[in-house]
């Protein structure tokens, strides 16, 4: 673990950057380069396209015949709070930014700050991931405000609440001994939370929006709300009102930094399947919206299954929205819950403890939208057998 503490582990690819000249780069660490970069590009780049968005809301408003104008003596005031917000967004993201260079070593993102590479396959591709880096915003919300509150309470808390009742020791010093892993851990509240009452917890996460951005926040920003982003000002459509759309979120809603210095807690980058391979050494296993970003679900239930201790448990919360069904040159095989049910019991023998079919939450959502998703998750805590 990288300095025993809170940094980032590049789980598959610990490697000497230093021999990197001296050889020839794989396909794989060029596709990996080029991923980097087009995560930092999009970052950066942010302000650029959302400007060139609002450019095209005011020139739709000048369609309006005046009479129309009149009626909206507000619009253009709108507008330009909406420009200042996305002002203040992109000092926020190139914040996060500047802080990814002590991340991995050898990468100085900062070089693009000062006008660097320009491979092609580097460049941000502007819906997608520019969806990616709102997405990124809202998940601020979701993790770490105080408005992000309602969901934590719907999704993390009743696996808190499961991990306290199977490893039930009061003292802090005994629960280190329970070592609690979090595949696909976003912006790392949750393990955060559980590192927070003496567990040992590492996050699993593949990506780099996420790991920065849960870099930035546990690592770099001391304090509680210092923070201001506006996550919502791009929702056009289902807004009450105008002042709803540039709402200010503070973050954090608690201080990061703010923990014992021998906690034990730790973040590994890379892909689950490849950066966990070890059998036999998790006493806990944790899933919150994760087992549907598989391209086979039967592979992820297997190395769960796989690397739990014999006894161990695997707590599992989410819906089965399946991350590529249906995307455009990506295998996926979409199987019902029944089936996860019954490979986890009759083909991993693993005992299902406890199974609520109906717990539903919301996945960032903007609380104050006239349009909300709602999952109807399931939440279960699966035994691997002794
Ligand atoms: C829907 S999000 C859930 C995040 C967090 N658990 C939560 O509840 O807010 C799924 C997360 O899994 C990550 N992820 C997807 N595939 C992964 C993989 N193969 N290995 C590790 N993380 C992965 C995604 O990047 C994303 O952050």
């Amino acid at each position: 673990m990288a300095d025993g503490g809170r940094n980032v582990e590049e789980g598959r690819t610990t490697r000497d950057f230093s021999d990197e000249e001296s050889r020839q780069e794989t396909d794989d660490e060029k596709l990996e380069r080029q991923y980097f970069w087009k995560v930092i590009e999009a970052f950066l780049y942010y302000k650029e396209y959302s400007l060139r968005k609002l450019q095209r809301t005011k020139e739709n408003y000048t369609f309006l015949p005046r009479r129309h104008k009149e009626m909206l003596p507000n619009f253009k005031d709108h507008l330009k709070k909406i420009e200042q917000c996305i002002e203040e967004n992109q000092k926020f993201l190139f914040k996060i930014v500047s802080e990814t260079n002590e991340m991995f070593e050898n990468r100085d993102s900062t070089t693009r700050i000062r006008g660097a590479p320009n491979d092609p396959a580097s460049q941000p591709i502007c819906g997608f991931d520019m969806d990616k880096v709102t997405t990124t915003m809202k998940q601020f919300v979701r993790d770490w405000s105080d408005e992000g509150k309602s969901e934590r309470d719907a999704c993390y808390k009743p696996i808190i609440d499961e991990i306290l009742r199977l490893f039930p020791m009061p003292e802090c010093s005994s629960r280190k001994d329970i070592s609690i892993l979090v595949p696909g851990a976003g912006l790392a509240r949750l393990m955060f939370d559980i590192a927070k009452l003496g567990y040992t917890c590492q996050g699993n996460e593949w990506s780099l929006y996420m790991l920065f951005a849960s870099h930035f926040i546990l690592n770099r920003a001391p304090g509680k709300y210092h923070t201001t982003i506006y996550p919502y000002i791009h929702q056009t459509c289902n807004n009450r009102s105008a002042s709803d759309q540039v709402r200010a979120v503070v973050i954090p809603d608690v201080d990061p930094t703010d923990v014992p210095d021998d906690l034990n807690f730790s973040m590994a980058a890379g892909d689950f399947l490849e950066v966990y391979t070890e059998q036999n050494c998790w006493d806990c296993i944790v899933t919150c919206y994760f087992i549907d970003t598989a391209h086979n679900v039967v592979a992820y239930i297997e190395n769960i299954s796989r690397l739990l201790k014999p006894g161990g448990y695997w707590i599992n919360l989410g819906p089965l929205l399946y991350h590529f069904a249906d995307v455009a040159n990506e295998w996926s095989v979409e199987l019902p819950y029944e089936d996860i049910k019954r490979i986890t019991t009759e083909c991993f023998k693993m005992e299902i403890i406890k199974e609520q079919t109906s717990v539903p939450s919301g996945y960032i959502e903007n609380e104050r939208s006239m349009l909300k998703l709602l999952y109807d998750n399931v939440f279960f805590v699966a035994r691997k057998p002794l």
